[in-house]
């Protein structure tokens, strides 16, 4: 960096050459005092160096001069630096007029006497000059300042759009979990949809062939039946009709067996395949009135052509039984996948995402889960509620994994200081305590690969932290119990 310069301007060679001198004296070498002895040479001297980017704090003029006066000089110089520091030099009284004027126009910073004391213009020149660089010190910290906060807003920025970008990575996480979930759901739906279609099918297959093969000899064989055996007839059919429980095939055997010497007491002929249709008929109590109608030659005619009936009627109840079984199921599948991301908390009735969830899975607990239900009673809770949905997906699937699909499931739901508390307890293996925190880790899974993504438990924990709510976890071996609570408030 050059040495700061200090320019000195009068007509007056002597003054200059006195001004010079003072200044070496008061600030010493480290400055170039430059003298000029008319306005229009001090002008373009105080442009060339400053092209030359010197550094100029000080100007000192004469006021007087010809051509270009001394506040007229400044106030080009203050145009050109308003930076620089300015004083003025005048000889006899002052003019308050050119005062005012190159202290609005130029910020004159002192207006001087001649003959000027030597003490007063040294303190003077050297205020001045600590003053601009003290103000170019101010002035670089600030600039210096605005690049930091410039820097800073573009942190910030790219900071949020990070932030923004990672709520939307976690969006598509939950998207997409919720999109595996749903492919396991789906299997168990096929299968719980499938067994209800199988019903559907084989008795619509049996009512197909009676009307194909009895429709037709339906007239002559009540046309031959007496009165009586008529009478018979209904009766039997009333009664089997009543029939709704279905019966193992061990209770159909004990039946059997109960039968059997009851009708050979009465030497009823082929009592073995009567008292078979009579079991199938659910015609296996109080069968004394139709003692008769067996002991008749047309008896195995007459109750083969009422047990065929009944059976259409069986056919019929069971085609009920199972398309309701199918539309529930389909109804929690609708449940499931309809609630759409509107991204807005709705009222919703948190018991029925989670019996939702359990129809779902009704399948998975065939083979030997007993499902414990405390419900306690509830209003609509402000929540999302298709994410809730995944919630209890995930802990309803680690429960039946964690007791291999054997075993006790508890789901308590109640609420408490406006809180609505959900709490999914298992049977199963426990979690060990220093796995306990872990086990929410994305990503961390205990089960062999392909199983478990790990997944489950970080998209519960993002789920219910969207809530602001939280979930916990005790457990002992044989009991497990995951608890989670949601504060019940629109935003
Ligand atoms: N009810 C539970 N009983 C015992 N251990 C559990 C239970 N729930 C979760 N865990 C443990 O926590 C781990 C992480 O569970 P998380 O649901 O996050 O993943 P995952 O079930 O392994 O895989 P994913 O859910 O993605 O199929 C499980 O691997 C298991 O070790
Ligand atoms: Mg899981």
């Amino acid at each position: 960096m050059s040495q700061p310069v200090i320019i000195c301007v009068d007509d007056q060679k002597s003054i200059l050459d006195c001004l010079q001198v003072e200044l070496i004296e008061a600030l010493g070498d480290e400055y170039i005092i430059e003298t000029a002895d008319s306005g229009e040479y001090a002008l373009a001297l105080f442009q060339e160096l400053i092209n030359e980017n010197y550094d100029i704090p000080l100007i000192i003029s004469d006021c007087m001069m010809p051509n270009m006066s001394g506040d007229e000089l400044l106030m080009q110089i203050h145009n050109i630096s308003p930076e620089t520091f300015k004083i003025l030099l005048t000889a006899g009284t002052s003019r308050a007029d050119v005062v005012v004027n190159a202290l609005n126009h130029a910020n004159l910073y002192r207006y001087m006497l001649k003959p000027w004391d030597k003490g007063d213009l040294a303190l003077t020149v050297y205020e001045a000059v600590k003053s601009y660089f003290k103000n170019q010190l101010l002035e670089e910290q600030n600039d210096a300042l605005k690049d930091m906060n410039t820097q800073l807003q573009e942190r910030t920025l790219t900071l949020s759009q990070t932030i923004q970008d990672l709520k939307d990575t976690q969006q598509e996480l939950i998207h997409s979990e919720k999109m595996a979930t749903l492919g396991q759901v789906m299997a168990g739906v096929a299968h719980e949809i499938n067994t209800p279609l199988g019903a559907i099918r084989s008795s619509v297959e049996n009512i197909a062939t009676f009307l194909n093969q009895n429709l037709e000899e339906l007239p002559t064989f009540f046309r031959l039946l007496s009165e009586e055996s008529q009478q018979y007839f209904f009766a039997l059919l009333k009664k089997s009709s009543r029939h709704k429980t279905i019966l193992s095939s061990k209770e159909k055997r004990q039946y059997r067996r109960a039968l059997i010497p009851q009708l050979n007491e009465q030497d009823i002929s082929n009592a073995t395949t009567i008292a078979d249709t009579l079991v199938e008929m659910g015609i296996y109590e109080d069968i004394e009135a139709f003692l008769p109608l067996l002991k008749t030659p047309k008896s195995q005619e007459i109750l083969n052509t009422a047990y065929q009936l009944s059976s259409l009627n069986q056919s019929t109840q069971n085609i009920i039984t199972a398309s309701k079984n199918a539309a529930k199921v389909v109804s929690a599948l609708k449940n499931f996948v309809h609630y759409d991301q509107t991204g807005k908390k709705i009222e919703a009735d948190i018991i029925k995402g989670i019996e939702t969830v359990l129809t779902l899975y009704q399948n998975q607990f065939k083979y030997g889960v007993k499902v414990i239900k405390n419900y306690a009673d509830f209003p609509p809770i402000w929540c999302y509620p298709g994410e809730l949905n995944q919630v209890w997906t995930n802990l309803v699937q680690n429960a039946l994994q964690a007791m291999n699909y054997k075993g006790t499931l508890k789901i308590d739901v109640s609420i408490q200081y406006n809180h609505a508390i959900v709490s999914i307890t298992d049977s199963g293996m426990g979690i060990p305590d220093d796995l306990k925190l872990t086990i929410f880790d994305a990503f961390f899974t205990t089960k062999p690969a392909g199983e478990g993504s790990g997944l489950g438990l970080d998209i519960v924990k993002k789920i219910i932290d969207k809530h602001d709510g939280k979930v916990t976890v005790s457990s002992i071996v044989g009991e497990t119990t995951f608890t989670v609570s949601i504060p019940n408030y629109e935003k």
